[in-house]
């Protein structure tokens, strides 16, 4: 797998990139099951009150009131979720160095062009800058592994458990810091954002969805008053009950990803013996790349397929059941998303924080409110921007 997306998307960078020297070979069968240890549901109550506070101290920086473009703000704020669940404190805690591991990560993931794709061994100037990018990543977070291996007290932080568990240096720089920072915040970051754009436009969800968390805060943040800070009473709410007891926020993220899936492509390759799909043949070792939106965007499975509509999930609708396999938002069969519990729980958050403690609209680039969501634009291969610039305007009502 980590074959194909590095042929065909060309971004997440590995140790071979800058020619890093390590005598382990990296088993990735070996790297998915210390991913699922990691998002335990003990884990993530663990780490839950810190990620809480990195959003809320991130989303306080905007002030009051005033626009961001919630494409770089909440691009950041994932960014730094994701370095608190992958790596340690002393990285999450110090904004100097999350900031600078943040710039390395985008030179990283600008580089990544169609052309750079097409042409992986031009040594074009934006390949170049990737590279040292790459290589400046590695030596940052190796530090961090050397620093985490060598203390005195052990934690309970993601790089502490790996090495506990036995991970080799490369694997749990390659795979888990660098692997997971690129797998997580961008999907995560753009599906974020959309859902606030969809919902904004949405009064009926938007309703239904600020009720569900207002509901979950009188249920769970008992012990916490009206006085106490939006971010601690959230925080109170236990991690089963973000998992078990959101059936809307569900529907909006479900419904989301399956928009912005547009120009996405699930991967396999056929590691058996030669096949025939559709009249041609597959060669053992060939890779086959399967289109989402030749499924998402069916209109004989979805109704009105290119419009946000969260309710065609409930039951009685059910339309992703009309077809086996008509919803692949998380990928099928023997690999699925493995970082989908983390995910979800993520976007559940930002979500909460917005409905509950702030007002918002999307506005175009003059400040105009816009009447209706932009479109995606499918050439935007990784981050799925809006074809028109827009920004969301707010005013915060609860910190
Ligand atoms: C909204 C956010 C996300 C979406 C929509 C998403 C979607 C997907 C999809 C569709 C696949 C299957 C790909 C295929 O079959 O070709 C996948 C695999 C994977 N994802 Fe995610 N993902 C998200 C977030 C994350 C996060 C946060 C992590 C890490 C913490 C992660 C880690 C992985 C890994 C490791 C795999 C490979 C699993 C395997 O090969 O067994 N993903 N993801």
């Amino acid at each position: 797998m980590r074959e194909g997306y590095k042929i065909l998307q060309g971004n997440t960078p590995t140790l071979t990139d800058i020619k890093a020297d390590f005598d382990e070979e990296i088993q990735t069968g070996e790297f998915i099951r210390r991913l699922l240890t990691l998002t335990t549901k003990e884990r993530l109550q663990d780490v839950f009150p810190s990620l809480l506070n990195d959003v809320n101290n991130l989303i306080s920086t905007w002030g009051p009131q005033g626009t961001v473009d919630p494409f770089t703000e909440l691009y950041k704020l994932v960014f730094q979720v994701t370095v608190r669940m992958a790596t340690c404190s002393e990285l999450a805690d110090d904004p100097e160095a999350v900031s600078r591991l943040w710039g390395l990560y985008q030179t990283v993931e600008k580089g990544t062009t169609p052309a750079a794709i097409l042409f992986p061994r031009f040594p074009s100037s934006g390949r170049k800058a990737r590279d040292k990018a790459t290589a400046d990543l590695f030596v940052m977070l190796l530090s961090y592994v050397e620093l985490r291996r060598n203390a005195k007290v052990p934690s309970s932080d993601a790089i502490d458990v790996l090495l506990s568990g036995g991970a080799p240096t490369n694997e749990i720089i390659e795979c888990f810091i660098i692997g997971v920072i690129f797998a997580g915040v961008v999907n995560t970051g753009m599906n974020v954002c959309w859902v606030l754009l969809y919902l904004r436009r949405d009064l009926t969800w938007k309703t239904r969805a600020t009720a569900e968390v207002q509901q979950l805060m009188a249920k769970h943040a008992t012990s916490l008053s009206k006085s106490d800070p939006l971010h601690k009473r959230l925080a109170s709410i236990p991690v089963s009950a973000w998992e078990a007891g959101m059936p809307v926020a569900d529907a909006l993220i479900r419904e989301t990803l399956r928009l912005t899936s547009g120009g996405g492509v699930a991967l396999q390759r056929n590691m058996d013996n030669a096949v025939t799909i559709g009249g041609k043949s597959i060669a053992r070792g060939d890779f086959l790349a399967y289109l989402l939106e030749d499924v998402h965007f069916d209109a004989s499975i979805y109704s009105d397929p290119y419009t946000f509509d969260p309710g065609r999930y409930e039951a009685g609708r059910e339309e992703d059941k009309r077809a086996p396999f008509a919803y692949l938002g998380w990928g099928i069969g023997r690999h699925p998303c493995a970082g989908m519990k983390v995910a979800k729980l993520e976007m559940k958050v930002v979500l909460a924080l917005f409905l509950a403690g702030f007002d918002y609209d999307i506005v175009d680039g003059a400040g105009w409110p816009l009447t209706a969501v932009p479109e995606i634009d499918r050439n935007d291969i990784h981050l799925a921007r809006p074809l028109q610039p827009c920004t969301i305007k707010f005013k915060r009502t609860e910190e």
